[in-house]
């Protein structure tokens, strides 16, 4: 049996706080067998990790793993979606079409907010877990299918269960094991360790010095509340890391970055944006602006040396690093662009910029594109979740999501909500 300390290193877990290292060993106590497992935990505890060490380390490592976010999906499409549809059984839907639980016979599904489902659908979900069979939407045949089941919820299931919106058979027949994420607030000594962890991560990314936590302001890391739990303290430590010049972090410093919380009250961050990762526009732009400064602070240093120097290729030879850090690989077009720089300085207004110079900027254009695309997919799923939870009212979504109902409206227009 693979052992916890080695479980950890292969999935990036960071942390020796003894209720983690428990879950993880029930994890790879259960991962062998067929069982179904319910991990629970607050938002941001690391709940995603746990499936995916289920699915790894049992027979059905070389089977689909296929994680379901059930909250994103609208109420409409999610039987379609789990379990496939025939062609005909709705408007539009011109083709058959096989589901997750077709698609991953033999496989792991891990329903993420399992108690987002809709009752109908835990219908369906009952008797797949009770028996394996299923029946396409539209269709009146019914098919086997092999999948163990791993599901993830942050909301306190037993209240769902008396609210009548989730099915108390459901739940224990997902729930055989049970595994328990504890809170960040509850692991003290690994908020440091983790903090230190993800800061040094983000030096590296951006080519930076890592920050420094002071004394006074590990204190102040350790006492606060994380209701976010690792997903906040990532999100402080990245943007600690980008916007503070001064490398040492005071605890004043650091205060600035954690939204007020009363210890003993229910959190009143905005969930959204505690569950940001990055992804509001404000952030963006100021990763954004933060690095054309930085580009720009090389560039004028280059600049200086040039019209100190005079000659072009002497500048490039002492600099090499900097032209390699401002312009990356292309080594031929930095020659050109020094030399593009030192004619227009010459003569400005004879200046026309060489075709493969005229955009400058590109750089900041190029800033992780994969990230940008994932990011408007979540920002998507955070604004239909939204509007459901407040059955289309968009001045409550668009207060619950932080922006002006003029951006909520421009949104729905850009995504065709
Ligand atoms: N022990 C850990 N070490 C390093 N990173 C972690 C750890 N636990 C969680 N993370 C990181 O924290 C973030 C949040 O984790 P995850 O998405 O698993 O949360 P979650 O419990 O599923 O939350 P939610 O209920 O909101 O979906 C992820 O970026 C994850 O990589
Ligand atoms: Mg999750």
């Amino acid at each position: 049996m693979e052992s916890i300390q080695a479980t950890k290193q292969r999935f990036g877990i960071i942390g020796n706080d003894a209720k983690l290292n428990r879950a993880i060993e029930k994890a790879i106590q259960v991962a062998p067998t067929d069982i179904s497992v319910l991990v629970t935990g607050e938002s941001g505890v690391g709940k995603e990790s746990i499936p995916k060490i289920i699915h790894q380390l049992s027979h059905r490592k070389h089977g689909k793993y296929i994680a379901v976010n059930c909250g994103a999906i609208p109420e409409g499409t999610i039987d379609s979606e789990l379990f496939g549809h025939e062609k005909g059984a709705f408007t539009g839907a011109t083709q058959t079409r096989s589901g997750y639980f077709e698609v991953a016979d033999g496989g792991t599904i891990f329903l993420d907010e399992v108690g987002e489902l809709p009752l109908t659908t835990q219908v369906r979900l009952l008797r797949v877990l009770e028996n394996g069979e299923f029946i396409k939407v539209g269709s009146s045949q019914v098919q086997k299918t092999n999948v163990r089941i791993v599901a993830a919820t942050n909301v306190n299931m037993f209240d769902a269960i008396k609210k009548e919106k989730f099915r108390e058979d459901l739940y224990y027949r997902l729930s055989t094991v049970e595994i328990h994420l504890p809170p960040l607030r509850d692991r003290k000594d690994d908020i440091h360790l983790l903090f230190r962890k993800f800061t040094s991560d983000f030096a590296l990314k951006y080519k930076m010095p890592t920050i420094k936590l002071t004394d006074e302001a590990v204190v102040v890391l350790l006492k606060y509340r994380w209701s976010g739990n690792i997903r906040q303290l990532r999100n402080v430590a990245e943007q600690i890391s980008v916007l503070e010049q001064n490398r040492t972090i005071s605890a004043a410093t650091l205060q600035g970055y954690l939204p007020n919380e009363g210890s003993n009250l229910p959190a009143i961050i905005n969930t959204s944006k505690a569950e940001s990762d990055f992804s509001n526009e404000r952030e963006i732009l100021y990763k954004v602006l933060f690095d054309m400064k930085s580009d720009l602070n090389d560039l004028k240093k280059l600049t200086m040396e040039l019209m100190k120097s005079g000659n072009v290729k002497d500048v490039q030879k002492q600099n090499e690093g900097l032209i390699q850090k401002i312009y990356g690989e292309e080594e031929d077009a930095t020659i050109e662009d020094l030399e593009v720089l030192s004619i227009a300085e010459k003569s400005p207004e004879n200046f026309e910029p060489a075709p493969e110079s005229q955009d400058k900027y590109h750089f900041a254009e190029e800033i992780e594109e994969e990230e940008t695309l994932s990011l408007h997919d979540k920002e998507l799923e955070l604004i239909k979740k939204s509007l459901e939870r407040h059955d289309g009212k968009r001045k409550l979504a668009a207060a619950e999501l932080g922006i002006s109902e003029r951006t909520l409206y421009r949104k729905i227009k850009q995504y065709d909500l």
